[in-house]
């Protein structure tokens, strides 16, 4: 069983990244998106006592959008899509990153910005690459038949190492899997020790199960040095143990418990009763029975 990330020996490892600071933004912009969040106004500060820190809150509440400021903020790759830094659809995060400071124990270089959403399209390229690099080979194939497997393999040479670097990073048929199982072996593939994790959704493709084995993943590599900070709705991911959790239906966002979590509380009351819920919103003989007739 690897140290404890929560033991008193590991505790210098982390969090590597401790806190986040926003500067009051100018006059003019604050009642301009990003600024005008209410998650965000009179924000001064988001300590990150622990190595996982969660951002909860109804949709629409700005988790996603601090988030990828904090990608921009800590100069992290995304995987998937074009980098924080550079995406033409980010320029208000960057203007919201541009008044973040962190505050870090230890700089993390490595690690990665991952929206959910993104993946799948990132699947579907690295399909395509793969095909292209395959029939790379079958063209050298028939090109050289009858050559020397010397001359065949320094025609291939590109093509086949990089197809040997996808396999050995992602695995074999990473494209193969599901959704939810390519996705947690792209982050066993990629994951790097003492790395800071910016993940949004990533429940996303997860079933129950799988958010269970993606929450025991994050346990082994907590106790590696990694650091996550991570957007979600999953009353799953949200109950490790020690995290903090943010609330983003206040304003200006707050810690809150687990417990205290309306999202949580209305998945418990909701599959206590289901039927209870139901008989609101699906009545027999209401709008659905009506326009059904
Ligand atoms: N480029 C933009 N310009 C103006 N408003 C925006 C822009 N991007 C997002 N918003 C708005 O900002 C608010 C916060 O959006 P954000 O995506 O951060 O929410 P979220 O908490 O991640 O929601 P969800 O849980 O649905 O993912 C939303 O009301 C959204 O419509
Ligand atoms: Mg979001």
């Amino acid at each position: 069983m690897p140290a404890d990330a929560w033991d008193p020996e590991s505790h210098l490892r982390h969090p590597r990244l401790t806190a986040v600071r926003l500067a009051t933004p100018p006059a003019p912009d604050r009642d301009r998106f990003p600024f005008n969040i209410p998650a965000l106004q009179g924000l001064h500060e988001i300590g990150l006592p622990g190595p996982v820190t969660f951002f909860a809150g109804e949709n629409g509440s700005g988790k996603s959008t601090l988030l990828e400021a904090l990608a921009i903020a800590t100069d992290l790759p995304a995987v998937g899509r074009a980098d924080a830094s550079t995406d033409d659809s980010l320029v208000s995060q960057r203007r919201l990153a541009g008044l973040l400071r962190t505050v870090w124990r230890r700089r993390a270089h490595r690690g990665f910005f991952l929206r959910a959403e993104d993946f799948f399209g990132f699947v579907h390229r690295l399909q395509r690459d793969r095909a292209e690099m395959e029939a790379r080979i079958e063209q050298v194939e028939r090109e050289y038949e009858g050559r020397s497997e010397l001359a065949k393999r320094l025609a291939m040479g590109p093509a086949a190492a990089s197809l040997g670097a996808m396999e050995a990073t992602y695995g074999r048929n990473l494209d193969a899997n599901s959704h939810g199982e390519s996705f947690l072996r792209l982050f066993r593939g990629r994951f790097v020790p003492e790395g800071l994790y910016l993940l949004d959704e990533p429940e996303a493709a997860l079933s129950a199960q799988s958010q269970l084995g993606f929450v025991a993943m994050m346990r082994e590599m907590v106790a590696e040095g990694g650091q996550f900070i991570i957007a979600t709705h999953s009353p799953v991911l949200m109950a490790v143990p020690g995290a903090t959790i943010y609330n983003f239906d206040e304003s200006p966002l707050r810690e809150v418990a687990y417990d205290a979590l309306e999202g949580v509380q209305l998945v418990k009351a909701f599959l206590q009763a289901p039927e209870r819920y139901m008989r609101h919103l699906w009545r027999e003989g209401g709008d659905a029975g009506d326009s059904a007739r």
